[in-house]
């Protein structure tokens, strides 16, 4: 489907958005599941300023509201990210099994720090809480999947391999 690569505005991508808005009934107390929703449509998978405007007036709330409810969920983003945000696990069970040997290893091999997106968009690193793959430590997170054991650089590498 066409979406203009920096998330704005292209009519296919305001449809879509119509759509989940209409599937909420337009309802702004469900502004956070409206903006998880689209955010995981959006390529660059954040909240571009225009979709924030454009929600604002079509759930008629004032758009401060929308970029409070943004900065307060911490799986909300008004930066771009990448096509391939790798949500790394920073909590216990993770760090036990050597979560440092994951993180170290993703930023060698992408070149590119924490919070950092490589140069083409396509993978941007962040540490986040417990995701509840715990049983599979050390797990990162990509767009909703989970993949887990990735104690060697070989599965690391497959995991990155799986990402086109
Ligand atoms: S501690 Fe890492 S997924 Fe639970």
């Amino acid at each position: 489907m066409m979406r203009d690569e920096k998330g704005m505005m292209t009519p296919e991508l305001r449809a879509e958005i119509d759509a989940i808005l209409t599937a909420s009934g337009n309802d702004g107390s469900k502004l956070v599941g409206i903006l998880l929703d689209i955010q995981d449509i959006i390529p660059m998978h954040y909240i571009p300023e225009e979709v924030a405007y454009y929600l604002a007036e079509k759930l008629n709330v004032k758009v401060s509201n929308v970029y409070d409810v943004i900065s307060f969920y911490a799986s909300l983003y008004d930066r771009p990210r990448g096509q391939y945000p790798i949500q790394m696990c920073e909590s216990i069970v993770c760090g036990v099994n050597d979560n440092g040997f994951v993180f170290a290893t993703l930023q060698e091999m992408l070149g590119i720090g924490l919070n950092e997106a490589t140069a083409d968009g396509k993978y941007y690193l962040e540490c986040v809480p417990c995701f509840g793959a715990c049983d599979v430590a050390p797990a990162v997170r990509v767009n909703g999947k989970v993949y887990g054991h990735l104690n060697s650089r070989e599965k690391i590498e497959a995991m990155l391999a799986e990402l086109v």
